[in-house]
Formats: C-alpha cells, structure tokens, sequence
C-alpha cells in the first residue's frame, strides 16, 4: 500500500560470546527472509560502545559476528552485510532523528531503565538515545520488515513513531516507510540452561547458562548434563510444559533443530527420564553447531578476506543510503 518496495533489516551487537540464542532466535529466522526480499543484516558496532567496553576487542568481535552470520547461512552474495560504523550515514541520519523523537518517549523505553537500573545519571548519553539510533539504522535503507526479538520490538515502535512524525512535521507523507516488526515465535526464544525464566545471554556470569556457537562437543554434553530440570519424567503433552520452564526450554532446542513441533518431540520421548533426552539433544546440537562452528574457525582464519568481504557490504549498503540521504538533507533544508 505505502509504495516502498519491502526491505528487511536486522542487526546484532558485537560483544563477543555468540550462542544458541543468537542463533535460533535470529540469524536462522533471518535465512528464509533472504530468499523472498532484499535484506541488509548488520553488525551495530556503534551500539556497542553505548556501554563499557574493551576498544581492543571490538573489531575482532565483529568479525566473529560477521563470521557468525556467513556460517549459519547468511549469504553475502544475496544479502548485504556490513558493519554499521563503515557507512557514516548512521550516524548523520540518527543525528536528525534525535531531533524527531521526543524526551518524552525516550523515558518510556524500557530496556533504557533495565540496563540503568538505578545509576540512569551515570550511563552515557548514546545508551540513553540508542532506539533513536536503531531508527536511522532501519530508516535509512527505508526498511519495511525488521525481525527482531520481542526485547526489540518497543524499539521498532518508536522507528515507527519517528518515520510518522518525520513524515508529517516536514510534509512529505510517505517520506519513509513506517516498518513492522517481525516478532520471532516464543519457539525460539532462548532460555538460560540455569534458568528457564531467564533468557540466555551472553552476559550472563555463568558459562553453563550458555551453549556458545564455538563450544566443542564435550563443552556442548557437559553443559547439557549439567542444565537444570524439575526431576520428573517428560511430560505426554505440551501443556504439561506450561510449568515446567526448564523442561520447556530443553524440548523447545530440541523441537527447533529438528524443525518439529514440540508435541512431536514428546510423542518420541515422553514418559523418558531428562538424563537420556539430554543425551539425544547434546547429540543433536553438536550435529547442528559443529558445521557451523568449523565454517566461522575457517573465515576467521583469514581476517583480511573477511575485512574485505566487510567493505564490499559497506559499499553496497552505502550506494542505497547515500540518495536517500541526499534527500532528507534537502527535505531538512541543509544545504547541498
Ligand atoms: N538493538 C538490537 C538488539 O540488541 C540490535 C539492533 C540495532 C537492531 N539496530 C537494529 C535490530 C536495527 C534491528 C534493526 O538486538
């Protein structure tokens, strides 16, 4: 209806410690999509110096995600990836947007106030406007569909509210598109093995909360034995699992990589005990992962064909953003 061609796009966070999360829940959602639409997925490394960080670490960092992404399936050939800080127009475009969006909505993000906790006064000023950011990072492509984790998608509402009010306050309807969320299915969203309530994260202080893309197969087993579960047996039903969170957690890995749904998982091992089923997913998981992580040890045995393949993404990325950019320069009246 809007008239802009569709486009996805989608971003991860440099921090090192890539694992199964980040894989089930989003580089493998983001495989289909390249296949029906254009699509630029996007190291955010300007995001990643929003918060402490280790300068020394960053670039390497965003070549595993880089790595990570051609690994798991992500073509460069089809897709564009780049890193986010080799096309300067990011930062031009959320420099305007943060003169779109208001204070007001700012103070309703609420991964702003989880992330601050009480010390709001002493984060910096990018972690507070880094939702302005991700605005320009989806807008400057005029990006139409962005799959992303429901943490995300108040985010992705307010690129929303920022495209509108652009649109509006400068008299260009249709300006930019206003972008759907893509919200990944609650199947593939990714407990902590210690932790079924919490979900797995790379900051997480525990190794064994995490299955991590590089971890070898005895580190896969280990972490699986070692995962927390209630002591009954699997359940006969997938309601029964409403409950049981860990267990959900574990039959939901399971159910994703064999591509089943998860009453199918229980009709093959219901009524078994957690130490044999555990067994059979180490299995499964090391089948799955061991391809991948060998392909991400391959490119990154050779960082300079890697940063090479980078600056081919940033050209290609920069040849959409730079007349878009042209544009909102001149809708915004700076001078050309
Ligand atoms: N904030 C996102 C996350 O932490 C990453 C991100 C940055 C992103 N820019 C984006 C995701 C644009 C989608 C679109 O997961």
């Amino acid at each position: 209806m809007s008239g802009h061609e569709p486009l996805v796009f989608s971003g991860m966070q440099p921090t090192g410690n890539l694992h199964l999360g980040n894989y089930l829940g989003a580089i493998r959602n983001w495989l289909k999509l390249q296949e029906q639409y254009r699509c630029l997925y996007c190291m955010v490394d300007m995001h990643a110096i929003t918060v402490d960080y280790d300068p020394k670490q960053l670039a390497q960092a965003t070549r595993e995600v880089m790595a990570a992404y051609i690994a798991s399936g992500v073509d460069p050939k089809r897709s564009i990836v780049f890193a986010q800080s080799q096309v300067r127009e990011h930062a031009e475009l959320a420099w305007i947007f943060n003169c779109i969006a208001r204070v007001g909505w700012l103070n309703r993000m609420t991964q702003f106030k989880d992330k601050a906790g009480k010390n709001a006064e002493k984060m910096s000023v990018g972690l507070y406007t880094y939702p302005v950011l991700m605005a320009a990072d989806i807008l400057l492509y005029r990006g139409t569909h962005v799959p992303v984790g429901d943490d995300q998608k108040q985010h992705v509402e307010l690129a929303r509210d920022i495209a509108q009010k652009f649109n509006n306050d400068y008299g260009v309807p249709n300006f930019f598109p206003v972008p759907d969320p893509i919200i990944q299915g609650t199947a593939t969203r990714i407990m902590s093995l210690r932790d079924g309530k919490a979900k797995m994260s790379k900051s997480d202080p525990s190794e064994y909360s995490r299955i991590n893309l590089t971890d070898d197969a005895d580190t896969i087993a280990t972490k699986f034995k070692k995962a927390k579960t209630d002591p009954l047996p699997l359940p006969e039903s997938e309601k029964e699992l409403d409950e049981r969170p860990e267990a959900n957690n574990l039959v939901s890995i399971y159910a994703a990589f064999t591509d089943k749904g998860k009453q199918a998982v229980l009709d093959e091992f219901k009524g078994g005990q957690f130490s044999t089923f555990k067994g059979a997913l180490a299995d499964l998981v090391v089948s799955k992962l061991s391809p991948i992580a060998a392909e991400m040890r391959r490119l990154l045995a050779d960082p300079a064909e890697l940063d090479r393949l980078m600056l081919r993404g940033a050209d290609q990325a920069r040849a959409i953003a730079v007349p878009v950019m042209a544009e909102v320069r001149r809708v915004v009246g700076w001078v050309t």
